[in-house]
């Protein structure tokens, strides 16, 4: 049978419905947000190249929301650890401060258009942690699964936005259950998305990722320290060693 061509993007845009935080996690979410890098929407735990996840993504929903202030987490569910298989979580970007679109954007992605209300940053609020990109390494597990998930903020406390600026600065461990329900934000997930990327490998689970004692750093006029394999636990730590190490 022919399905018209507006109808099949109709289907398409239907499969969509699946995106949604990954099976085990809290709080979970199975409302899809779009979560779109220059063009590329990886929704729904799809795999996807690191190199496209690089730049920080747009975000938005599909359907309008009406709350009055959002934040996005972003959150590595599976950092290795140096007694693999066992593995961490790592926080990769907080952004409270979001603001829904009123109009909806039209976004392209591989199976047809989306119209998206986006989650814009009106008020210029700086993030509590700035969006740093997937970059698993060469360790077991190879696939890392990254989760983004919307918290409705709009009924937040100032001593809230402390909580989760205080859980922020200890970025491995990051339990997104236990930090949310701090802050009085466990039931305000209003959408959520996964997706994977995957080291090439092949798995060499003796190299610990601290940079053979070399550091760089990425933070303009931070002092850069020199953290041993495994104990990275700010966001300065690893963004110092996170030049093609790990996460
Ligand atoms: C990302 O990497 C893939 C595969 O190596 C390549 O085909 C693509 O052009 C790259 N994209 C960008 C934006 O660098
Ligand atoms: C919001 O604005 C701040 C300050 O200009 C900027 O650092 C941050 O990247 C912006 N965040 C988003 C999600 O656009
Ligand atoms: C995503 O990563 C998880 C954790 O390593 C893995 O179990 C899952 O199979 C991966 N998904 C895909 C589609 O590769
Ligand atoms: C694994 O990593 C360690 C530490 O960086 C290195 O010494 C070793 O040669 C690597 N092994 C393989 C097979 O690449």
């Amino acid at each position: 049978m022919m399905v018209p061509r507006s109808l099949a993007g109709l289907l398409a845009v239907a499969t969509l419905a699946l995106a949604r935080t990954p099976a085990g996690f809290r709080p979970a979410s199975n409302v899809d947000l779009i979560v779109e890098y220059n063009g590329v929407t990886p929704l729904n735990g799809v795999v996807v190249a690191r190199n496209t996840t690089i730049p920080q993504p747009r975000i938005g929903t599909l359907a309008r929301l009406t709350g009055t202030s959002y934040a996005v987490l972003m959150i590595d569910l599976d950092i290795p650890t140096n007694t693999p298989p066992a593995t961490n979580t790592l926080l990769h970007w907080m952004q409270t401060g979001l603001t829904p679109a009123t109009t909806a954007t039209r976004i392209n992605t591989a199976s047809g258009t989306l119209s998206v209300f986006l989650l814009e940053n009106s008020t210029n609020t700086a993030p509590i942690l700035g969006y740093f990109g997937p970059n698993p390494p060469a360790r077991t597990p190879l696939s890392h699964r990254y989760t983004q998930i919307l918290v409705d903020t709009s009924d937040i406390d100032p001593e809230d936005i402390t909580v989760l600026r205080t859980a922020a600065a200890t970025i491995v461990g990051f339990n997104a259950l236990t930090v949310l329900t701090a802050a009085d934000l466990e039931d305000e997930v209003v959408a959520g998305n996964s997706f994977n990327v995957t080291n090439a490998g092949p798995v060499n689970d003796t190299a610990t990722g601290g940079g053979g004692g070399s550091t760089t750093s990425t933070t303009s006029g931070s002092p850069t320290s020199s953290p041993t394999g495994g104990s990275f636990t700010t966001a300065r730590d690893f963004k110092v060693v996170n030049i093609g190490m790990r996460n």
